[in-house]
């Protein structure tokens, strides 16, 4: 998929500026960018969630739907019911893509460590259970493409590290991911490019390697003093 030239504003105000960014299948990138810098929008918008008010985004083949379909969401506001049980969850998502066979869902819930409480209720779940449902949330429909927003934050180490295996697999297995982190070495850990925000602006990218990390941190650490690009 291909944004070109892509503009956002929200409320009348500029939030995505001369976007141009493109995403093969089975790649794994990482966005980068201080608090407000437009990571959530860039996500949004490639998910067609929101509109941009100019540029095109070009999906190879696919339509709207179709796109959206090969696409596993993970935000911080995280699309559970909090009425329903973890398992009831996953089925209410499965029934809209259409499928209805419990087995797989319940692989799923073994994956995130969340078989145990799978007939409990969400509200009574952590804060970490509710994100590790969001992310089997994500992977019900079998996406290709993963759209993660944070999805480390709330996890304790042993989470963490869950959320890593539950990843790596899915990546050997052609899946691609976005991945939104603030901890910069790890989302290099994860990933083969990134790209970093500035003010809704892409001002640098790098290959995820020791030398792309310190160019980038060098460049990040510098906008951050409140130099100018
Ligand atoms: N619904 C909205 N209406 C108006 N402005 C918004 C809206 N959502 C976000 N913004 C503005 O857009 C800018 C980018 O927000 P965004 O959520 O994309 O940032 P972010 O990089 O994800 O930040 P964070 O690291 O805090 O999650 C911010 O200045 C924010 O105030
Ligand atoms: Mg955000």
């Amino acid at each position: 998929m291909e944004l070109k030239d892509v503009h956002v504003l929200l409320n009348d105000q500029p939030v995505l500026r001369s976007i141009n960014f493109s995403w093969a299948k089975g790649k794994c990138i990482a966005i980068i960018g201080a608090n407000g810098a437009g990571k959530t929008t860039l996500l949004k918008v490639i998910s067609q969630l929101i509109k941009p008010a100019s540029g095109e985004i070009q999906i190879a083949g696919l339509n709207e739907k179709e796109w959206k379909r090969r696409l596993g969401l993970v935000f911080p506001a995280s699309f559970l019911y909090e009425d329903l049980t973890a398992l009831e969850n996953l089925v209410f998502y499965q029934k809209l893509y259409g499928q209805k066979n419990e087995g797989p869902l319940l692989g799923l819930l073994e994956e995130v460590n969340l078989l145990p409480v799978k007939d409990e209720p969400v509200h009574t779940f952590s804060k970490g259970m509710k994100q590790r449902l969001s992310i089997a949330r994500a992977l019900v429909h079998g996406p290709d493409y993963l759209i993660l927003d944070e999805p480390f934050d709330g996890l304790d180490l042993q989470s963490k590290k869950t959320l890593e295996y539950l990843l790596e697999k899915r990546r050997n297995h052609g899946v691609g991911y976005l991945l939104v982190s603030h901890d910069v070495r790890h989302a290099f850990e994860l990933c083969e490019k990134a790209v970093l925000l500035n003010s809704g602006r892409i001002v640098h990218e790098a290959p995820c390697t020791s030398e792309g990390y310190i160019d980038l941190m060098a460049r990040y650490s510098f906008l951050l003093n409140g130099e100018s690009a």
